[in-house]
């Protein structure tokens, strides 16, 4: 690519920032374009046409603000709605996808959890991962965590609140061998979930999606002035320290 490089990044909300500070770590000369839909977060309990209608708006206003390539910088997103956006947009379109296969080769014989948003965990594309890497007669267990997101969003970090979803959830007390966050907002509390599920290999996407990003814009020195511009559903954000706050927390991960 020559000329200043824009990526776009969007997520239902603020998970995605996690995914763009390791986009940032990578290629920090990079023009990011960072869209929230935070007017309709959270996506994980809409319908599959509500998200693949939300995220094709999404795209089109990043294609809008000149978008080379588009990461969807949300696993439900991905999930719903890969195949479409992929079919309507010109450009490259990088999407995620739940850490199943390092957790199942990781550890062959160890219990694996997977926690999503209760969308990703009935969707289609998850159950191919599975039976892609799981064909014994271990599977791992699937928990949606709708809750962590809407957490995340209220920017409640603390370790009790955390714990309250996790016992809510039914998972307090439990011993596994890997946990996939399979959610990118739930990449925030890696050190709780940590803490949680002592031993255990706490695994994301998100370096595997930054890679990919990397490879297809070919170049590590992508020419630009290293901005990160926020937008709020299709607009400037009115709070736009909000999402300072959650790259600079997202940086420190
Ligand atoms: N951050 C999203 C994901 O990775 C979606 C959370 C939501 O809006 O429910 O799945």
């Amino acid at each position: 690519m020559t000329e200043r490089t824009k990526i776009g990044f969007l997520d239902s909300g603020a998970g995605g920032i996690t995914v763009l500070a390791r986009a940032v770590k990578k290629l920090p000369s990079a023009d990011f374009l960072y869209y929230a839909d935070t007017d309709r977060v959270p996506y994980g309990t809409k319908t599959p046409e509500e998200v693949v209608r939300y995220t094709s708006e999404a795209v089109r206003f990043l294609e809008d603000e000149g978008a080379q390539a588009v990461v969807v910088a949300c696993n439900t997103a991905t999930s719903m709605a890969i195949r479409p956006l992929r079919a309507a947009f010109p450009f490259p379109i990088v999407g995620m996808e739940p850490a199943v296969k390092p957790a199942a080769l990781g550890h062959p014989e160890g219990r694996i959890l997977v926690c999503a948003t209760p969308l990703t965990i009935s969707g289609e594309k998850l159950h191919t991962l599975i039976d892609r890497y799981f064909w014994g007669p271990v599977s791992p267990v699937l928990v949606p965590l709708p809750d962590l997101v809407t957490l995340a969003e209220s920017e409640r970090f603390d370790e009790e609140s955390f714990r309250g979803v996790i016992r809510s959830a039914g998972l307090e007390g439990e011993r596994f061998a890997a946990v996939v966050l399979g959610c990118t907002h739930f990449v925030y509390y890696r050190e709780l979930f940590r803490d949680a599920f002592p031993g255990a290999d706490v695994i994301d996407g998100n370096e595997g999606t930054v890679n990919r990003l990397a490879d297809l814009i070919c170049v590590r020195e992508v020419p630009g002035s290293g901005s990160v511009r926020f937008f709020e559903s299709g607009r400037i954000p009115a709070d736009e320290d909000r999402y300072r706050r959650f790259l600079e927390r997202a940086m420190k991960l």
